[in-house]
């Protein structure tokens, strides 16, 4: 049977089956939202989790479909204006970018991959309503200690504070009375299908959400606070709701209750030490999260040497599926979940990894192919100054991986969409240059098509601020400094950014 490492969905609560076939027998698929047996159940549940994350008794736990809903009801809900976000990965940087979708202004504070930023040294300005903080970030496996978002909300205790635990709850230890907003979804350290998240709200988050409808905000319709509050005060949900997810949560919960979460957590925490032992010592891979201290004990990311398709592969060929890197890592990094469900599976992981049948990525490594995409406008070239993966600190024009499938114009125009939501016909790319490059501090290989085609409008957009700082024009003929150096070979090659199609390489 396959093991499901993967950070979300993965692998389910062991006494899983019978929960479902409870579930079925007692009836629970066909009971009403509005019925006494309903109620009675989301009780359960509640209480449950009440007890497990020691919910203080006056704060409100409302049902709604995932995490991602909880950010977007949380800034519909709180802030009218300006919300400040600490970004340590993709999914922090998302909270700030539904913020920004609902017309707010938000401050980021970002970090390159792999780190985070100092929250001790944040300096928040006083028309902060809501500070969003990411408990366990899943894209790059950097946990913030409990201590520390603490501290935050000492510094800083008018804003309300939003704490992400979508991949640490029920682990994440989170103080809940110096915090306002909790959310997490259940296909992660719960063990359960998807399609269910839980928002844990404060009096005083409830009274903002009242104050901003009173001032004229629209904050949403059955799921604004209010309604939530309104229906929860009956043990009920607004709308028909995930019934059978909320009475799974609510078994779930209560087994980790019997089991103790204090023994559930030493064992999740000796798990991860022995991982990242595993990983230090290994000869391909090397944990992304260098600094002890802000690495999470329940999402496990690893930087690999070359591409991850072959250890992938090997893995899940004897039953260990193990994620991939998120986003623009997803060939570069790998993801090892380390949930209550894993407990005991992670040894045999780990020998895996140790043996020689995996060590076969150490004659397996390939060169990537990638693109790199010169947009011209009036005698200049974009370029922006990447902050993080195998090129940072210096500038480069948008580009990436070709997916398997794509021609190097077709990948020229995602990547570009991707990065700077602009848009570039397919049509329009011609070739510059094909480069063999060797980065030697990574140990990467790629070779690479310099694409190039003209942009006469828009402005381009920082989508992945993660990666990277700005995008700027520069004349042709003044380049900023350092490149990276697939371009630095291309134009030693001879490429003419102000040129037709040209082909020049260095192979
Ligand atoms: C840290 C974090 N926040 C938010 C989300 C979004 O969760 P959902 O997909 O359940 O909305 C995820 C999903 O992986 C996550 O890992």
């Amino acid at each position: 049977m396959t093991i499901n490492f993967n950070p979300g969905p993965s692998q389910p609560y062991p006494k899983i089956e019978s929960f479902i076939a409870d579930a079925l027998s007692d009836g629970v698929a066909g009971w009403s939202h509005r019925s006494p047996e309903f109620s009675s159940m989301l009780t359960y549940t509640e209480n449950n989790l009440r007890l497990l994350l020691e919910i203080p008794t006056d704060y409100h736990v409302w049902f709604l479909a995932s995490a991602t809903e909880a950010m977007e009801r949380i800034i519909q809900n709180t802030v009218s204006t300006t919300s400040y976000h600490i970004e340590m990965g993709a999914f922090s940087a998302k909270f700030a970018t539904i913020a920004e979708q609902l017309g707010k202004t938000v401050i980021r504070s970002t970090a390159e991959w792999g780190s985070r930023p100092d929250l001790d040294q944040l300096v928040v300005p006083d028309d902060v309503e809501l500070i969003a903080v990411t408990h366990n970030e899943t894209s790059t496996g950097v946990a913030l200690d409990v201590g520390t978002i603490n501290r935050l909300h000492s510094r800083y205790p008018k804003p309300l504070l939003a704490v992400d635990m979508v991949s640490s709850a029920p682990l994440t230890g989170l103080d809940l009375y110096q915090t306002d907003l909790a959310f997490f979804s259940v296909q992660k350290a719960f063990g359960l299908p998807s399609g269910l998240g839980v928002l844990i709200a404060s009096p005083r988050a409830l009274d903002t959400a009242s104050r901003l409808l009173a001032a004229g905000q629209v904050i949403g319709s059955y799921h604004s606070f209010l309604s939530l509050a309104k229906s929860a005060a009956k043990h009920q949900t607004p709308e028909t709701p995930n019934g059978l997810g909320i009475y799974l949560l609510g078994r779930v919960a209560s087994d980790m209750l019997d089991i103790g979460l204090t023994t559930i957590r030493s064992q999740i925490d000796q798990q991860a030490a022995a991982i990242y032992t595993a990983l230090e010592t290994h000869p391909h891979l090397r944990p992304l999260v260098t600094n002890p201290v802000f690495r999470s004990s329940t999402v496990i990311v690893a930087e690999i040497t070359g591409n991850n398709g072959q250890l992938l592969d090997s893995l899940s060929a004897v039953g260990h599926m193990v994620g991939k890197g998120y986003a623009h890592q997803r060939n570069s990094h790998i993801r090892i979940a380390n949930f209550p469900a894993h407990i005991g599976t992670t040894p045999k992981l780990i020998n895996l990894l140790g043996t020689g049948e995996m060590n076969s990525i150490k004659t397996a490594q390939h060169p990537g192919i990638g693109v790199g995409t010169y947009l011209i406008r009036d005698n200049r070239v974009l370029m922006g100054f990447r902050t993080t993966g195998h090129a940072s600190g210096v500038w480069a024009p948008p580009g990436g991986h070709i997916e398997f499938g794509e021609s190097p114009a077709q990948a020229a125009s995602r990547e570009v969409r991707e990065e700077t939501d602009l848009t570039i016909p397919i049509e329009a790319w011609r070739l510059g240059a094909v480069t063999n490059d060797l980065f030697a501090q990574n140990k990467k290989h790629y070779f690479t098509f310099a694409l190039m085609a003209d942009c006469p409008i828009g402005e381009p957009k920082v989508m992945e601020p993660y990666k990277l700082q700005e995008w700027s024009w520069f004349r042709i003929s003044e380049l900023p400094q350092p490149l990276m150096i697939s371009v630095q070979n291309a134009l030693e090659a001879g490429l003419d950014l102000s040129g037709a199609e040209t082909v020049v390489t260095n192979i």
